[in-house]
């Protein structure tokens, strides 16, 4: 066995959900970035989880991969479905989600919700959630915004994981989300973070005991 997944499984999330920026490989079957939230969701086991934006549902099926490996917890997958060239927040967003297929996530525990994540937290103002992975608006302000929401909602011992993280390449997307972290370890000390380095980035913040 050279993976941890069924090969065909495998197969089936990389040929559907289009993978990109993830330090993934098809060919060799290493998720990259999604081997690690796949992981800490396995450890964790929430009941609850939550992913923000994607490019075509690479991520949260990973994630809600981990979650029906598990046997329990479902994910929460919410993106406004913006488009390149039309909305001022797509981050390379086609607009997929606008016009989703039914049951995109066939088989996964995701319910996908196509709105704002400012909308959502609206919405469902009782969810909390074990892990949260944030991949969505790629300004600082936004970032900020859609972290402080996530991590509101997220009880001590859970993490918050953020795409995009790592500056040094000085790819556009990067920028926004490594000087909100930044920020945000700043104002919350007691927080314990991993940042990788590897493109372009991803931090997993870990909320420590009230
Ligand atoms: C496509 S992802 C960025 C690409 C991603 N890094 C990848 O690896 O594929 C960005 C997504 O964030 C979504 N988005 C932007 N602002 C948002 C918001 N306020 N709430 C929810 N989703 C948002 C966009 O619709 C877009 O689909």
């Amino acid at each position: 066995m050279k993976t941890l997944f069924n090969t065909d499984e495998l197969r089936r999330i990389f040929g559907k959900y289009l993978a990109t920026h993830h330090q993934q490989d098809a060919d060799t079957g290493s998720l990259g970035f999604a081997g690690i939230h796949y992981a800490f969701l396995r450890v964790l086991k929430p009941m609850r989880a939550l992913a923000v934006g994607s490019a075509k549902g690479f991520i949260p099926a990973v994630m809600g991969k981990a979650l029906a490996d598990n046997g329990v917890g479902a994910l929460d997958f919410v993106d406004a479905g913006y488009k390149e060239g039309v909305d001022a927040n797509a981050w390379s967003g086609q607009g997929f989600w606008r016009d989703k297929p039914d049951d995109w996530f066939e088989g996964l525990p995701v319910r996908t919700f196509v709105m704002t994540f400012e909308e959502f937290c609206a919405e469902a103002k009782s969810a909390i959630w074990g892990y949260a992975y944030i991949d969505s608006d790629h300004s600082r302000e936004g970032t900020s915004r859609h972290m402080t929401l996530a991590w509101n909602r997220l009880p001590a011992g859970a993490i918050l994981s953020l795409h995009d993280t790592d500056a040094a390449s000085g790819h556009p997307s990067t920028q926004g989300p490594h000087a909100a972290v930044k920020e945000f370890l700043e104002a919350v000390p007691s927080a314990s973070a991993v940042a990788l380095s590897a493109f372009p980035g991803l931090t997993l913040i870990q909320k420590q005991g009230a």
